[in-house]
C-alpha cells in the first residue's frame, strides 16, 4: 500500500513537472526545435497541484517508519544506562501552510508549521556496583514535533525529449519537540530528553528528506518512461516530444511540445513556421491551464491522414440518401449524352483529395480549403466505366470544442466551386449538377466527416487529469484552450 501512496505522489508530480518545475532562467535555451502545441500552467494551476502534492507527499510520509536509535547514557547517581527507542513511527503529519515559486534556480516549495506526531518504544538496563544484576524497563513514549519548515527547489531541464527533474536542495527543520513518556523514572526522562532529543530531531528531519527524494527520483523515472507519442487512432499519433526549455512567465511556467501529428511509429511531418515563444492569454478570469496549438498541429495532422490514403471516398448507392442522383436516369435533363449513352445505368462517384485539406484558424473563425477530384463511373455489367471527373474546391469552417481531454470539432460548408476536368459525355454545365452537389456534401460529405472529428483527438493532459470548465479561443494561427483541471484519485497508471 505505501508503494501505492508513492506511484500517486509520482502521478502529481508529473503534472507538477508538466507544470511547475522550472529551470534557471540562466539555463533557458533557445533551441531551434519547434514546438507547436505550448502548455501554460498559471498561478492558480501551480497552486492546485502543490496542494495535491502536498496531500501525496504527507500520506506517503504517514505511518512511515524511523530506524531506531541505541544509546549508552550516564546518569548521575545512576551511572551507565543502555536505552534503546525502536518502533519509532510517524502516526500524523500536518502542515499548516504551503507555497510554491518559480525561482531563479527551481521550483521551489515550502511546507511550514507542519507538526508530526510519533509513536515509539523505549527500553533501557543497567547494572551498578550497589546492585549487580541488570536492572531493567520498557514503556511507550509519544512525541509532537512542531513548528517544521520542509522545503525543496526542483531543477527541471529537458533532455532527449523528455522532462528531467533534479532535486537540487531539500531540507527539513525540526523547532520544537515535546516528548511525553508512559511510565519510567523521572531520571530516565530527563536522561531520555538529554541524550536523544537531538538524535530524534535528525531520524525525523532525515526521514522526511529522503522521502522527498525517493518521490522526485521515481517520478523522474516516471517521466523518463511516458511515450512520447498519444495516439489518437490506427493512423496517427500526437508527438508529444518535450522541446526546448521550460519558461517562466511571470510566476507561471510554460512548457513546449512538438504536437505535430504523425503516422504511427513513423515519418515526421515537415513543419513550416517559425518558432514562436510560447504566450497565452486566456480572457476573462484566470484559469489553471492554458494549452495553444498552432495552425501547424492541424495541417500536420490533415497530412498524415492524407499520406496514410484516408481521403478518398466512393459513393454509391449504399451510403447516398438520393438515390436518383446514382443513376443516368437523374442525370438526363443535366447531362443528355450520359444518359443517351449509358441508359439507366448506375453511377458511382470517386472522390479523392488532391492535396491535404489545409487548415487556417483566425480570430472568429476555423476555416479549411479542400480541393478534390470527384471521378464519375459508370456502372454497366460490371464493369466500372470513368465517363468524367470534376474538380471540385470546398470551403468549410468550423468550431472546436472541448469534450472531456479531446479538442473535438464540427465543420459546416461555406461554399464550394466546380471545375469540369474531363468529360467522356459532352460538355456539361457545372450550374446545373451545383444543386446535386450541395446535397452530396451537406448530406452525405459533412455529416461523415463530422461523425469522425466529434470525437476528437487527445489534448496533452496527463492520465488521471481531467479538463473542467474549459474555454476555447480562436487567434490569429492559433487555438487556445482555457481551462481548470481535477484530478482522480482512482486512476493508477501513468500516461497520457
Ligand atoms: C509499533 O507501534 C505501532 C503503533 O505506532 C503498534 O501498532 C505496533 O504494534 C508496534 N510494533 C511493535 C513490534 O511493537
Ligand atoms: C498528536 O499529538 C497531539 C499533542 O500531543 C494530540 O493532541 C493529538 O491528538 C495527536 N494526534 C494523533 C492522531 O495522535
Ligand atoms: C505579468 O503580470 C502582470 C500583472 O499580473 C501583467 O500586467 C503583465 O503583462 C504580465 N507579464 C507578462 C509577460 O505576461
Ligand atoms: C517528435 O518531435 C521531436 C522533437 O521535435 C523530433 O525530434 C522527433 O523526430 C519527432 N518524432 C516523430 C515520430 O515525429
Ligand atoms: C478513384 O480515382 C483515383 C484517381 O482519381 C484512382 O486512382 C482510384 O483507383 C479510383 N478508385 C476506385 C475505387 O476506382
Amino acid at each position: 500500500m505505501r508503494f501505492k501512496g508513492i506511484s500517486r505522489l509520482g502521478i502529481s508530480f508529473f503534472l507538477v513537472s508538466l507544470s511547475i518545475f522550472f529551470v534557471s532562467a540562466s539555463g533557458y535555451v533557445d533551441s531551434n526545435e519547434e514546438g507547436h502545441v505550448s502548455v501554460v500552467i498559471s498561478e492558480g494551476g501551480l497552486a492546485f497541484i502543490k496542494d495535491l502534492l502536498v496531500h501525496e507527499a504527507l500520506s506517503s510520509i504517514n505511518s512511515l517508519r524511523l530506524p531506531k536509535i541505541q544509546k549508552a547514557l550516564k546518569i548521575p547517581f545512576v551511572g551507565g544506562v543502555r536505552a534503546v527507542l525502536s518502533n519509532i513511527t510517524i502516526s500524523q503529519i500536518d502542515v499548516a501552510s504551503s507555497a510554491i515559486q518559480p525561482g531563479e534556480s527551481g521550483i521551489v516549495i515550502v511546507a511550514s508549521g507542519a507538526t508530526v506526531n510519533l509513536s515509539l518504544d523505549w527500553c533501557y538496563s543497567y547494572s551498578t556496583w550497589l546492585i549487580p544484576v541488570d536492572i531493567s524497563d520498557k514503556g511507550r513514549a509519544s512525541i509532537r514535533v512542531e513548528g517544521m519548515e520542509i522545503g525543496l527547489t526542483i531543477g527541471m531541464n529537458i533532455q532527449e525529449g523528455t522532462l528531467k527533474l533534479d532535486l537540487l536542495e531539500c531540507g527539513c527543520y525540526v523547532k520544537d519537540m515535546i516528548i511525553t513518556l508512559d511510565g519510567g523514572a523521572s531520571w530516565f526522562y530527563q536522561g531520555l530528553v538529554d541524550a536523544f532529543e537531538g538524535s530524534i530531531r535528525a531520524a525525523v528531519e532525515s526521514a522526511i528528506t529522503n522521502k522527498i527524494k525517493e518521490g522526485i527520483m521515481k517520478l523522474d523515472s516516471i517521466l523518463q518512461n511516458l511515450p512520447k507519442q498519444i495516439p489518437v487512432d490506427d493512423t496517427a499519433a500526437m508527438n508529444v516530444t518535450f522541446v526546448n526549455e521550460p519558461s517562466l512567465l511571470n510566476a507561471s511556467v510554460g512548457l513546449e511540445i512538438n504536437g505535430l501529428f504523425a503516422p504511427t511509429q513513423k515519418i515526421v511531418p515537415k513543419s513550416y513556421r517559425d518558432h514562436i515563444k510560447p504566450s497565452i492569454s486566456c480572457n476573462g478570469p484566470l484559469k489553471m491551464l492554458g494549452i495553444s496549438l498552432e495552425e501547424t498541429v492541424f495541417n500536420s495532422a490533415s497530412i498524415v491522414y492524407f499520406k496514410a490514403g484516408l481521403m478518398h471516398w466512393v459513393v454509391d448507392k449504399n451510403n447516398v440518401p438520393d438515390q436518383s442522383l446514382l443513376n443516368t436516369a437523374g442525370w438526363k435533363f443535366i447531362v443528355p449524352q450520359l444518359y443517351r449513352k449509358y441508359p439507366n445505368d448506375d453511377l458511382r462517384l470517386n472522390i479523392s483529395l488532391r492535396s491535404p485539406p489545409l487548415v487556417r484558424i483566425a480570430s472568429d473563425k476555423i476555416d479549411a480549403t479542400i480541393i478534390s477530384d470527384m471521378t464519375i463511373d459508370v456502372l454497366e455489367n460490371d464493369e466500372v466505366i470513368p465517363v468524367a471527373c470534376i474538380s471540385v474546391e470546398v470551403r468549410a469552417s468550423g468550431l472546436v470544442e472541448v469534450s472531456g481531454n479531446n479538442l473535438a470539432g464540427q465543420a459546416g460548408l461555406d461554399g464550394f466551386t466546380l471545375t469540369l476536368q474531363w468529360s467522356e459525355v459532352g460538355n456539361f454545365h457545372m450550374f446545373l449538377i451545383e444543386k446535386a452537389m450541395r446535397v452530396l456534401l451537406k448530406d452525405v460529405a459533412f455529416p461523415f466527416a463530422n461523425s469522425r472529428s466529434r470525437k476528437g483527438f487527445p489534448l496533452p493532459i496527463i492520465h488521471g487529469f481531467m479538463l473542467q470548465n474549459a474555454d476555447i479561443l480562436c487567434t490569429s494561427s492559433r487555438v487556445v484552450v482555457c481551462s481548470d483541471v481535477t484530478y482522480s484519485q482512482t486512476v493508477e497508471s501513468h500516461s497520457f
